[in-house]
């Protein structure tokens, strides 16, 4: 591994809370005994192994059709577009560790068997490995508690502690804290001349285009957020991109702050999870002139909140992720940029990095996860 940790006794855990779903044993007991083809055979009803299933959105012409994991479509990525035109940008993740109990569960992914903690690291690695290899020359500045003693040696890589309560009930919050803290370091150590935009993003995704491209395509915006068509979370908290100028890193700062004051005022009951989603959602869907409709179509457009100008991007591009369950289901875009690797999906995040090492084909890697997303894993 080439993310490092020295407290091997603590309990890592980056964001979303990637192990605190509790094991889910009792459904499935009998199967565990008669582990039978593509049946989960280790705690209760996840697969400790890829299992492929059909590939959605099949008859759509602007969707990926695969053949198990092959893709038979050529995908759209922005590779030969003129890389000058590209600004320096800087992604920004939180990430911390938890005092906790010694840890003895171990799972094997590929060759390499890991700890809860090593997994975490893992999905850390794996995150930085995908936006280093898509958007080359990018740096990656974890935010950390600072009695977290985390350690990373890569290059590119820094970490930049921050004084917070990063407790797992208080982790959503002080998440927003933590960005926001950035963000006023950075605008009075800007000088004029340096624009560099940051990408504030969970660590549980693959950058699988260049998404530096956002700022030149869509030169009027001050932050870009990420929405669905999801009444009660029409907007995710997984993505936010800032332009890097003065104006936009204040109009930033703004919009965050009434962020969190929505959240510290309406919704401290649901801290530990989705806090930010709806307090989101909230300053969002208070403005005057807010159109549900708008969240209704998978196409970016620019709001004018508080005056700050937002760009929503859909998350079907920028944040695409398999939905649970049996809902509606439309398959993947030829144009997807990021992948979420929500939930149960650690192991897909990580089995992915690895299917993409061996075969440098970006485009059948998306067929697997497309196949296999629907899919819970053991972590
Ligand atoms: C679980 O199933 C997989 C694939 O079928 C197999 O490779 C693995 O050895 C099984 N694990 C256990 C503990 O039986
Ligand atoms: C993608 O591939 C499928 C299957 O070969 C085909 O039907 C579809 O038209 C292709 N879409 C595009 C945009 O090329
Ligand atoms: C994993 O183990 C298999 C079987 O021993 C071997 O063929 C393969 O090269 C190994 N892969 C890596 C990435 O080490």
């Amino acid at each position: 591994m080439r993310v490092l940790c020295s407290g091997w006794r603590r309990f890592l855990i980056c964001i979303p809370l990637l192990f605190i779903v509790p094991h889910l044993f009792s459904v499935n007991q009998i199967q565990q005994h008669r582990p039978k083809l593509d049946m989960p055979n280790k705690s209760g009803n996840k697969f400790d192994h890829l299992v492929l299933g059909p590939a959605a959105g099949q008859g759509l012409s602007n969707r990926l059709h695969c053949e198990g994991s092959k893709a038979l479509n050529k995908t759209h990525f922005s590779n030969n577009r003129r890389v000058n035109a590209i600004e320096s940008t800087t992604f920004v993740t939180v990430f911390s560790v938890y005092n906790t109990s010694p840890d003895v569960s171990r799972v094997t992914v590929g060759n390499t068997s890991y700890s809860k903690v090593e997994r975490s690291m893992a999905i850390l690695d794996v995150f930085i490995n995908f936006i280093q290899e898509r958007m080359l020359q990018t740096d990656v500045i974890i935010l950390t508690d600072p009695a977290s003693d985390l350690y990373v040696n890569r290059r590119g890589v820094s970490v930049y502690p921050i004084q917070g309560d990063y407790s797992r009930e208080k982790l959503m919050l002080q998440r927003i804290r933590s960005y926001i803290k950035f963000l006023e370091k950075n605008l009075q150590e800007q000088t004029q001349k340096d624009v560099r935009h940051y990408i504030f993003t969970d660590s549980d995704i693959a950058v699988v285009d260049d998404l530096r491209w956002i700022f030149h395509d869509y030169p009027n915006f001050h932050l870009a957020l990420t929405f669905r068509n999801n009444k009660q979370q029409p907007v995710n908290s997984g993505f936010i991109a800032v332009r890097g100028t003065r104006d936009g890193i204040t109009r930033a700062i703004a919009f965050l702050r009434k962020v969190l004051e929505v959240y510290s005022s309406k919704y401290m009951s649901a801290s530990r999870m989705l806090g930010d989603q709806l307090a989101l959602a909230w300053v969002v869907a208070s403005e005057p002139s807010f159109d549900a409709k708008r969240y209704a179509r998978p196409e970016p457009f620019m709001k004018d909140i508080g005056g700050s100008s937002v760009l929503f991007l859909p998350c079907a591009i920028y944040n695409w992720t398999p939905p649970e369950g049996a809902g509606q289901f439309h398959g993947m875009p030829l144009d997807v940029k990021v992948v979420h690797f929500k939930g149960s999906r650690k192991r897909l995040m990580l089995e992915s990095w690895n299917f993409y090492s061996s075969t440098a084909d970006i485009s059948d890697m998306l067929c697997l996860i497309l196949s296999s997303g629907r899919t819970k894993y053991d972590f």
